[in-house]
């Protein structure tokens, strides 16, 4: 039965077809370090999912955001294990990333023909860091209050269009409710729908390409 409906499937959406361009590829010859961008992956769909059941109770007011954090942690049902693995998932990805890009640099996997991976790689990694920075004013505490004002601060410290970069960020000339609005539409929505283009496009490549290797004595 069940080969049915895959035979019915796979000749009008083209299954097998998918699955040998995108998965049914040789082995890389690698190493534990060429793990880390799938690590990475991995990282971004957990924080999706995580991010996903946060915003069932997470509410983006500066009345409300530090109390809605506070029922997450105390009163749902293991909130506190979702929101910790939001939290620490974030801390990793950020370093996951790092180490992946470092490993692509020290191996030079950035030399033709992967330029462009790398390109994108870049995009991937600042994307990353604005994931990390807009999330941390979310939870609308003290901590986040200040070291906000102050990253924005420096941000607005580039010559010439730093004044409208700080009140792009902001909403304004100070932190407040448009701030807390801004940082939660680009931490739920532009980011993420950014980082999901930007995977799509650096693994596209990295299929076209195949995974670099060190030329051995018969290359
Ligand atoms: C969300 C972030 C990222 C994800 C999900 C991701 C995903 C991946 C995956 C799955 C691979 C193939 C396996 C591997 O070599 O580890 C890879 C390879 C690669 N990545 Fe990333 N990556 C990310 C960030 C970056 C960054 C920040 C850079 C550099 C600036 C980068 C540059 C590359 C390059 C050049 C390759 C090809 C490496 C080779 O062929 O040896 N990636 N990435």
């Amino acid at each position: 039965m069940w080969k049915k409906v895959y035979e019915w499937l796979d000749e009008r959406a083209g299954l097998t077809d998918l699955y040998k361009n995108l998965l049914d590829r040789p082995e890389p010859k690698g190493t534990w370090w060429n793990t880390l961008g799938s690590a990475s992956l991995f990282l971004f769909i957990l924080q999706g999912v995580t991010g996903i059941f946060l915003l069932v109770y997470y509410t983006p007011s500066p009345d409300h955001a530090y109390d809605s954090i506070n029922y997450i942690m105390n009163g749902v049902a293991f909130g506190w294990l979702i929101r910790g693995i939001h939290h620490w998932g974030a801390t990793l990805m950020i370093v996951v990333v790092f180490i992946h890009m470092l490993r692509v640099f020290i191996t030079a996997s950035f030399k033709y023909p992967r330029e462009l991976t790398w390109l994108v790689g870049i995009g991937l990694f600042i994307l990353t860091l604005g994931m990390g920075f807009t999330g941390y004013l979310l939870p609308w505490d003290q901590q986040s209050y200040w070291a906000t004002t102050v990253g924005t601060q420096i941000a607005g410290s580039v010559p010439f269009i730093g004044d409208f970069i700080l009140k792009a960020l902001r909403g304004g000339p100070d932190l407040s409710a448009l701030t807390l609005q801004r940082f939660f539409a680009a931490h739920v929505w532009m980011l993420p729908a950014a980082l999901a283009g930007l995977i799509g496009v650096h693994l596209y490549l990295i299929i076209k390409h195949g995974e670099s290797h060190f030329p051995s004595k018969e290359d």
